[in-house]
């Protein structure tokens, strides 16, 4: 750990992360490391959270921690899963439960502790827990109780050892954020210094240390990740950063403009292989091999223009990257990595075979971090929170062939959509959205005519992560409004549908 501040140590639990969230809004450094992590002397860290996790403390695999961790006297939180061991390890009794309980319960409290300071003696607890500890024995004050009568929070009569059997991080435990407060702020001591203009002055010059004289490169295709890690490294090394921005051709309307705008200090490369991209594109409609045709595309157009740049800036062997804390984490789990991590999101990413060694400055970063980051660096709010948007641009929103007169109409009518999103105010309000062109024609009339013409569909979705996503409830005025527009406004387009299916079992993006 380069920054004091507290160590978590994670068992599997879903809410890990959160803790780590809860943390953080404490203007407290933390970070997240599997509990088979082997114990480190030189880390530095003012208190340590064993976290929960789906195992039984009584299984025959049950995770442990290194028990060097438990002999340094700084002090410890178990939540749940880390609760059981940290009793196990002193010998307490623990039971097998005939049946989880889970939800919510209410905490009785009684003793006095550092640790629950402040809290009334009766309040809303979460719990989510099979296994419990029947008989703490000698070395445990018991402090709390659920309604079951369970052990509900207990602490150690001789180490600085705290315990909880229900989640302090999730927003259902009334006190949850006061007694995280009291463990870190109250008996951890932490200081309250992550800030990201203490961040910014702190990898300045550990950006600086490292990099030395050298160039670094970096692809910067507008979105946020990519843009802020541009504007942290340009601060730190200033014309030695060297930006490659591809247009693919599939992006939307002014988007190659408004970031030639936004970063016109930067040395930025606007590369336009829009030809490229659609002559390799020319007939292909399954979707798969779209994708495949414009990752292979993406390396050969940036390969050949990190070379140029090495060329002219001497060998530069520094790639910076936008990867996010919750992808490292992901790649670091003790659960192995998950499911949950998308193959598709190498489109648009780092060619593997070119030989870069990486500059990640906001690996330590959760995204709203990133966002706050981002407007201290001086960034736009626009671009800051901005949609996310495919790598594969409007080529996953093109069902059938892919043409410069289709990308055209697509273009057209997604600038009306989002525009009128934010006349409506809905911009911040909704996670994702865009239009899809769909290559089926039908019979509409203006005017006298008939026409026969294409077809779109608005897609407007809330998500976290874009794993699962919700459709967005519109109102049916904008929708209308959008509708009249695009059919008035775009010679092609005579009828519009909303894609209200949610994900899953759809996508967000239907190719
Ligand atoms: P799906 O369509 O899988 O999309 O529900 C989930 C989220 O991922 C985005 N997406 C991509 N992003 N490269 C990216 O950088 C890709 O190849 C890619 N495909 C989908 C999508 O826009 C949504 O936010």
């Amino acid at each position: 750990m380069s920054y004091k501040g507290i160590l978590i140590l994670d068992f599997g639990s879903q809410f890990t992360q959160l803790i780590a969230r809860r943390i953080r809004e404490m203007k407290v450094y933390c970070e997240i490391h599997p509990c088979t992590e082997p114990f480190q002397p030189d880390w530095q860290y003012d208190g340590i959270i064993l976290s929960g996790g789906p195992a039984s403390v009584l299984g025959d695999t049950a995770p442990v921690v290194d028990p060097r961790w438990l002999s340094t006297e700084i002090p410890t939180l178990g939540v749940c899963y880390g609760m059981q061991l940290l009793a196990q390890h002193t010998g307490a009794v623990l039971e097998r439960g005939q049946k989880r309980e889970y939800g919510q319960s209410t905490l009785q409290l009684s003793g006095e502790h550092l640790f629950t300071r402040g809290l009334p003696t009766a309040s809303i607890a979460w719990m989510s827990h099979g296994d419990h500890v029947e008989e703490a024995g000698e070395q445990w004050s018991v402090l709390g109780r659920s309604d079951t009568g369970v052990i509900a929070l207990m602490t150690h009569k001789l180490h600085p050892w705290v315990t909880v059997q229900f989640h302090p991080e999730v927003a259902h435990t009334q006190y949850g954020e006061h007694l995280l407060q009291n463990f870190v702020l109250g008996m951890c001591q932490s200081p309250q210094t992550w800030t990201m203009g203490h961040f910014i002055t702190e990898q300045v010059s550990a950006l600086q240390a490292k990099i030395g004289s050298d160039h670094v490169i970096c692809g910067l295709s507008g979105g946020v990740d990519s843009s802020v890690t541009a504007a942290l490294l340009q601060k730190a090394i200033g014309p030695r950063l060297h930006c490659i921005f591809v247009d693919n051709g599939l992006l939307r309307q002014g988007e190659r403009e408004a970031v030639e705008q936004e970063f016109f200090e930067l040395d930025l490369t606007v590369v336009d292989a829009s030809t490229q991209f659609l002559t390799a594109l020319d007939g292909i409609t399954d979707p798969e091999q779209k994708r495949k045709t414009i990752g292979r595309v993406f390396i050969e157009v940036f390969e050949r223009e990190a070379n140029r740049l090495s060329k002219r800036h001497g060998e530069i062997q520094w790639l910076a990257q936008g990867t996010l804390y919750p992808d490292v984490i992901e790649s670091l789990s003790f659960r192995g990595p998950s499911a949950t991590i998308k193959s598709h999101h190498n489109v648009g990413g780092l060619p593997e075979n070119m030989n870069f060694v990486l500059i990640e400055p906001l690996r330590e970063l959760f995204k709203d971090e990133v966002r706050a980051l981002g407007l201290e660096l001086g960034l736009s709010h626009q671009r800051v929170f901005r949609h996310p948007f495919p790598g594969p641009g409007l080529a996953v929103r093109m069902l059938g062939p892919i043409t410069a007169e289709r990308l055209s109409l697509l273009r057209r009518a997604d600038q009306i959509f989002i525009e009128e999103i934010h006349n409506f105010g809905w911009y911040d309000k909704i996670w994702q959205a865009g239009v899809v062109f769909l290559p089926v024609k039908s019979v509409g009339v203006m005017g006298d005519d008939r026409t026969y013409e294409w077809t779109v569909a608005l897609r407007a979705v809330h998500s976290k992560d874009g794993m699962t996503a919700d459709v967005v409830r519109l109102p049916w005025e904008l929708l209308e409004r959008v509708s009249t527009r695009i059919i008035n406004e775009i010679e092609g387009i005579n009828r519009v549908a909303y894609d209200v299916s949610h994900k899953p079992p759809a996508t967000i993006e239907w190719e």
